[in-house]
């Protein structure tokens, strides 16, 4: 059976037996800070959970798209998923736990043909919080689930929250028998050797958890449950993993005709980030270093690396998008008006992270036979810290390289270290507050790259003679002081814009090194108030255009800066001239 008729019998059973569809909400929250996408179905309805009166009454249905990225790692072995679509229903006040298990217990094995022998159950054993749960005991037997098939266990299992604080209660979950061999006496369906699938939840939500750990009855009794699409699919389809189902294998088939390398986690990984991305951009997401951006941002890295890994053209992705797209806009028809959309964000965010990728990974070879040919086998947090500031390469995949080398990584090392940075930061953007960079927002930061770009292109259309003499970010603008004998000319002005914008289009890589002062100079590093500085200082380069001692940070590749535009020029004080500028988007 494929995805989108299990979906349509899902609602339709529902809708028969008195519920109300209503659509899913946005991957990305609109009304809720606390979380960066949509991970459940409940989502939405919290408000009406604790009693407040649903405009659509009290038996609701929907598909929902989630989002849970706590796994990301995970992705590429048989079953792991970023995205998914939870299919759900809800008795907000109305029917309870045996109602509850009779609609689920019919819909499997009467709409989804499941033989009852193949299901087991589970219910929450009972502790000092909440009493064991008999009432769904019973209600299974009671539908046609044998003793011997349904198993009892505590909070861990059987007991389910969003977060912290909120409403939750006991659950029972739904388990589908593969029929593999037991894998020891005492295999249940709580152990994941694979023999057992979980495909439904559902929660009898009674209880509300405050943020000091105490439980009170909520108003109502409500039920919320959640079936997960692709798995079931999956199960009806007999294959061994969602990337078999038709949501996934038209993608993988590509990439294996693609491919150079062989590689089925890599394929998984691609499919899977690719679908995600998709739908986190088709509700509106964008790439950015922030929440649910930097996700997306993530997830678009690890897939770009992975095509790269295999072998196959990045060019390629624009086809690729158009398959995934097309496995999927049977469920998501909206897909079809935003496709091109869609391909621009991706590609131009592909085409941002490749150079950074073919840099780090250049390096990160370097790093590996150092190691190797010194007989060591783990990475120190200064490496994996130099990888990310000097090359912008992410500590995630560091990591992911250093597994696939058989390396490992000392990430606490990784961690002490980047703390001690933070606080430096901290400490040296207070420090500097008169002299330069504020703060250290992402515009600021542009900025601050954007005064590298501007220095040198004066020091060329003015000339040498030109140097710093004062620079003031903030997040609206850049001030730069430096000297100068005379007003510029309209002409100046332009070439100067010209030639800094020119290295925006450019897309330079940013790249930072540490060394001795007296080398920094010896390489040609434009020096700033030289008394100020230690014997080791870091150098940034901007391509083949700057070099200049600086703090930093800087952007990782100058094509994020947008546009350049001298709003000002102006007499600071005696042979010291002051431009104002702007990066516009
Ligand atoms: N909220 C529960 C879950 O996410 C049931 O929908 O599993």
């Amino acid at each position: 059976m494929k995805a989108i008729e299990i979906r349509n019998k899902y609602l339709r059973f529902f809708e028969k037996h008195g519920h109300k569809i209503i659509p899913s909400a946005s991957l990305i929250p609109e009304n809720d800070p606390s979380v960066l996408f949509n991970t459940a179905g409940m989502q939405q309805l919290v408000p009406y959970l604790l009693g407040e009166k649903h405009p659509q009454g009290n038996r609701l249905t929907d598909f929902q798209k989630c989002i849970r990225t706590n796994d990301i790692e995970e992705v590429g072995d048989n079953r792991h998923l970023t995205y998914f679509e939870m299919l759900g229903n809800w008795s907000l006040g109305d029917y309870f736990k045996e109602e509850s298990i009779q609609m689920s217990y019919d819909f499997l094995t009467k709409e989804l043909n499941i033989p009852a022998e193949k299901l087991s159950v589970t219910c929450f054993a009972g502790d000092d919080d909440c009493a064991r749960d008999n009432v769904t005991y019973e209600s299974w037997k009671k539908a046609g689930i044998p003793d011997d098939r349904i198993y009892f266990f505590g909070k861990k299992e059987n007991w389910w929250i969003a977060g912290e604080e909120g409403p939750c209660g006991p659950d029972t979950e739904m388990f589908y028998d593969t029929g593999k061999p037991k894998c020891s006496e005492n295999c249940n369906p709580a152990c994941d050797c694979g023999k057992y699938v979980e495909i439904w939840n559902n929660v009898f939500m009674e209880f509300y958890k405050d943020k000091d750990g105490k439980y009170t009855k909520l108003k109502q009794h409500n039920v919320d449950t959640g079936l997960g699409l692709e798995r079931m699919a999956m199960l009806l389809q007999g294959k061994e993993t969602p990337f078999d189902t038709e949501l996934f294998s038209p993608v993988m088939d590509k990439l294996k005709e693609l491919e150079s390398e062989e590689n089925i986690a890599s394929r998984r990984i691609i499919a899977e980030h690719l679908r995600s991305s998709i739908m986190i951009i088709n509700d509106g997401g964008r790439p950015s270093n922030v929440d649910s951006g930097y996700i997306l941002r993530r997830l678009i890295r690890r897939m770009t690396r992975h095509i790269n890994k295999l072998g196959i053209d990045l060019n390629k992705l624009p086809e690729l998008i158009d398959i995934s797209i097309d496995s999927i806009k049977e469920l998501y028809p909206e897909l079809e008006n935003n496709r091109e959309k869609i391909k621009n964000v991706l590609v131009e965010e592909k085409n941002k992270f490749t150079k950074t990728l073919k840099n780090g990974e250049k390096e990160f070879e370097k790093v590996s036979n150092r190691l190797k040919n010194s007989g060591k086998d783990i990475i120190d947090g200064k490496t994996v810290f130099n990888l990310y500031e000097t090359y912008g390469f992410p500590p995630e995949m560091t990591i992911e390289l250093a597994d696939e080398n058989n390396l490992k990584v000392d990430m606490e090392d990784y961690d002490k270290l980047y703390k001690e940075h933070q606080e430096k930061s901290r400490m040296g953007s207070e420090a500097k507050f008169k002299g330069g960079l504020a703060d250290q927002s992402e515009k600021s930061i542009m900025y601050h790259t954007a005064t590298h770009l501007l220095h040198k292109a004066l020091k060329i259309v003015l000339g040498d003679h030109v140097n710093q003499k004062g620079s003031n970010i903030t997040e609206e603008r850049l001030r730069f002081d430096f000297s100068h004998p005379q007003k510029m000319t309209k002409e100046e002005i332009e070439k100067v814009e010209d030639l800094v914008n020119e290295q925006i289009k450019r897309d330079l890589v940013v790249t930072c090194e540490e060394m001795s002062l007296e080398d920094a100079k010896a390489s040609g590093a434009i020096g700033l108030f030289e008394n100020k500085y230690g014997e080791r200082v870091k150098v940034y380069t901007i391509g083949d255009f700057s070099k200049e001692i600086c703090g930093g940070p800087h952007v990782t590749n100058t094509g994020k800066l947008g546009h350049f535009k001298i709003k000002k020029e102006e007499a600071s004080s005696a042979g010291v001239r002051r431009i104002k500028a702007i990066l516009e988007d």
